[in-house]
């Protein structure tokens, strides 16, 4: 992948946040998504060196998972959990594996890391939409 390249931040993807700001299995980064024409609340987190992130919505009940903001780990820090029944998710998938809702996913948002910086991309150009 090429790291050096130049991103704008145009309809390709919107700048998150440097990519120092995202630790290891750390608070997770809270931002805004244009959805779909509607506006939707996301976050990303960085787990296992890579990059995900997920519409801040529970696939039990659609409020917001975080218990304090951007706190979206669990206490042993392998997974993603509702602070409000405690459904807890792969980070790398966003599949519920147990609580209220398992089998259910949590909503993915196309992110690149490039240069330095996290970005989201649109949903409809996806990680493989990203400009060369
Ligand atoms: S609202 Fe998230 S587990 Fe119920």
């Amino acid at each position: 992948m090429d790291t050096q390249q130049s991103v704008s931040t145009d309809a390709d993807g919107q700048e998150i946040c440097d990519s120092g700001a995202l630790t290891e299995r750390g608070l997770g980064q809270r931002f805004r998504v244009d959805w779909y024409g509607e506006e939707r609340e996301a976050f990303a987190v960085r787990f296992g060196g890579k990059v995900y992130a997920y519409l801040n919505s529970c696939a039990h009940i659609p409020i917001e998972l975080d218990y304090q903001p951007g706190d979206f780990f669990d206490l042993s820090h392998n997974f993603l959990v509702c602070a409000t029944h405690g459904a807890y998710y792969a980070p790398e998938s966003g599949l519920c594996l147990g609580g209220p809702c398992p089998g259910r996913r949590l909503e993915s948002v196309p992110v690149a890391e490039r240069a330095g910086k996290i970005y989201w991309l649109s949903p409809a150009t996806g990680q493989d939409g990203w400009p060369d």
